[in-house]
């Protein structure tokens, strides 16, 4: 059974990666702050609590479990704040993030699979987004996630340590299960916070922006379920350690949905008529972000398994009956 510290585990994504590995056998150990995460989403797991900046508990953590490879998804991840903030995005998401990885050194491990996202490619230049897209960050955000990509690439050259980087488009949707789901404080977010106006824990909803150049003037973006997301990060753990070679990969459907096309689906899907407040654009949201996720279909196999309703369905029993 392979042992995998799941760094961050105890959040959104972390918790139903950690969730979708132990079901495949693995034997994954949370590694969590608990600054954002949940203890409630991964009950009956191991779990060590921990900061990313404390490198002696990561080495004790590393030997107790003999730990092979460690997932990583501990950041902050509110764009908006890391523009206000950039200090506190840099420690966490870059200084904290050359800490695990130098325990790791020094632990020998040498596989790691890494949290990326499409903020790091900044303005499209193409209808979809490859992984040949440049990678132009327009906020601070962006350019912490591509720092540690650059760093992952300079511990690859001098000690050898293999890493995979998905870059993520819109993670969404909830497990199945219902018993874990997306919950962020503040939630930033649309799906959620559409499906908080539709349970009348919001007044409304507020869109930004209804004149961009898209068929309804509302931004487009590529939404990709929250299990479609743990599958490929198991998937290219998995070919990375078979071939013993660092990976990149664009996660997302490869299709977009504007803001309004996804309002109509949550009233469709909830049966709620909800309040949808237009303003003016924010700074910073580019028009479209579509993925192109065929590499990872060619090289991974790796097809996203949920459409835009059983996402907003999953999400939505998750809000009904959360938990935390
Ligand atoms: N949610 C998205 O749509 C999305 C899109 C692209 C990329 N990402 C990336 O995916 C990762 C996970 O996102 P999420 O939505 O699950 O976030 P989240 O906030 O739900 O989870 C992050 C977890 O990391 C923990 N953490 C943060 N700093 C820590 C530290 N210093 N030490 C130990 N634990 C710490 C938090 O307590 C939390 O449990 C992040 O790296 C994020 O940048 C997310």
């Amino acid at each position: 059974m392979k042992n995998i510290l799941v760094v961050g585990g105890a959040g959104y994504i972390g918790s139903h990666t950690v969730k979708m590995l132990a079901s495949r056998g693995y034997n994954p150990v949370v590694y969590d702050n608990l600054s954002k995460g949940h203890r409630q989403a991964v009950e009956g797991l191991p779990f060590e609590e921990g900061d990313l900046g404390d490198k002696t508990r990561l080495k004790e953590v590393f030997q107790q479990y003999q730990i092979e490879a460690v997932m990583h998804f501990a950041a902050f991840i509110e764009v908006g704040e890391s523009v206000k903030e950039p200090s506190k995005y840099y420690h966490n998401n870059v200084a904290s993030v050359l800490n695990l990885l130098d325990a790791m050194q020094e632990s020998g491990v040498k596989y790691f699979v890494f949290s990326s996202t499409a903020a790091t490619f900044g303005e499209p230049v193409q209808p979809q987004i490859n992984e040949s897209h440049p990678q132009q960050p327009i906020n601070p955000y962006g350019n912490t996630k591509l720092m540690v990509e650059k760093m992952l690439e300079d511990f690859d050259r001098a000690y050898g340590l293999k890493s995979v980087a998905l870059r993520y488009f819109n993670a969404s949707g909830a497990d199945d299960s219902g018993c874990i789901g997306e919950s962020h404080t503040p939630e930033t977010h649309l799906i959620p916070l559409v499906l908080q106006a539709a349970a009348g824990k919001r007044p409304s909803i507020k869109v930004f922006g209804s004149d961009y150049p898209t068929p309804d003037g509302t931004c487009v973006r590529d939404y990709v379920h929250v299990n479609d997301l743990a599958r490929a990060h198991i998937l290219a753990l998995e070919k990375m350690e078979k071939e013993n070679k660092s990976l990149r990969y664009n996660l997302g459907s490869g299709s977009g949905f504007s803001v309004a096309e996804l309002i109509q689906e949550a009233k469709a899907v909830t049966g709620v008529d909800f309040k949808v407040e237009y303003e003016a654009r924010r700074a910073g949201d580019p028009a479209v972000l579509v993925a192109d996720p065929s590499k990872a279909q060619a090289e991974l196999g790796w097809k996203p398994m949920y459409n835009l309703k059983q996402i907003i369905t999953t999400a939505w029993n998750w809000e009904k009956n959360r938990r935390f």
